[in-house]
């Protein structure tokens, strides 16, 4: 019996989605569950063009995406380990705002992200009466397939570095999407690190060093209103909160 047969009826379940990127640390609208946990069966990698948040159609960006493991293993990557578990979070949203969520998703859907369906596996120590069930939660989760034309494939870390250092978007640097990454990665638990995050953020913070050396004091000082205006979260005790306003949403990031 597989990992899905084991559970419950599709009409009976809870909508819950995954997060492995920008969810982490921007929630949906609607949720009333936030739990920590994985994921397996998948590589997390800086193999998406973003055109519409972390950069633009003339100069997009990097973001994640989840790469079949299987898939990974015939291609040459420089970062040839991942992590068995792929850690981010899972919202469970609301009876009454499922259908509205779920639109709200679809039209974030964009810019070749498609959704799929996986087994999301709770941190161990995360209080059962939080959960629908023992064992794993179906979940939804947006992914940018091989198939997909934002997805770039294997890229030397050093250039992907330099292309995240020096790329923006509507939703701000690229460079912050990365290091929020890391951070509320490193915030969910003791095992959550991801080397391919880390190693990147560690190559853009010394790009970012030698530049600010190499600068003038205005960029400079742009340099520490832009690091200091990450905000993001670093608590590893949030696994229940309640949900924020669409609106408030909006005025944050959209999903990636
Ligand atoms: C996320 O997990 O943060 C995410 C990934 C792809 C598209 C949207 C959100």
């Amino acid at each position: 019996m597989s990992v899905h047969d084991s559970m419950v009826p599709v009409e009976l379940a809870e909508f819950w989605l995954f997060g492995y990127g920008s969810l982490i640390w921007k929630p949906p609208p609607h949720f009333d569950r936030r739990i920590p946990g994985w994921v397996t069966g998948y590589v997390r990698r800086f193999w998406q063009a973003s055109e519409d948040h972390r950069g633009t159609p003339e100069a997009p960006g990097r973001v994640v995406t989840l790469i079949d493991r299987s898939y990974w293993a015939q291609l040459t990557d420089h970062h040839d380990s991942a992590p068995e578990k792929v850690w981010g979070v899972a919202y469970r949203i609301t009876a009454d705002r499922v259908d509205e969520v779920k639109e709200y998703l679809d039209i974030r859907e964009t810019n070749g992200y498609s959704i799929h369906y996986t087994p999301f596996h709770p941190a161990e120590g995360v209080d059962s009466v939080l959960l629908p069930q023992a064992g794993p939660i179906r979940a939804l989760v947006y992914i940018g397939t091989p198939e997909n034309e934002q997805f770039t494939g294997p890229q030397d870390p050093q250039k992907l570095a330099e292309h995240i250092y020096h790329s923006h978007g509507p939703s701000g640097p690229n460079r912050e999407y990365l290091w929020g990454l890391e951070k509320s990665l490193d915030a969910l638990s003791l095992e959550s690190g991801d080397e391919h995050v880390t190693d990147l953020s560690n190559r853009v913070r010394a790009i970012a060093a030698q530049q600010e050396k190499e600068s003038g004091p205005a960029d400079k000082l742009r340099a520490a209103y832009s690091l200091a205006d990450m905000g993001t979260e670093s608590s590893q005790h949030h696994h229940f909160r309640r949900a924020g306003s669409v609106d408030e949403q909006e005025e944050t990031e959209k999903t990636s």
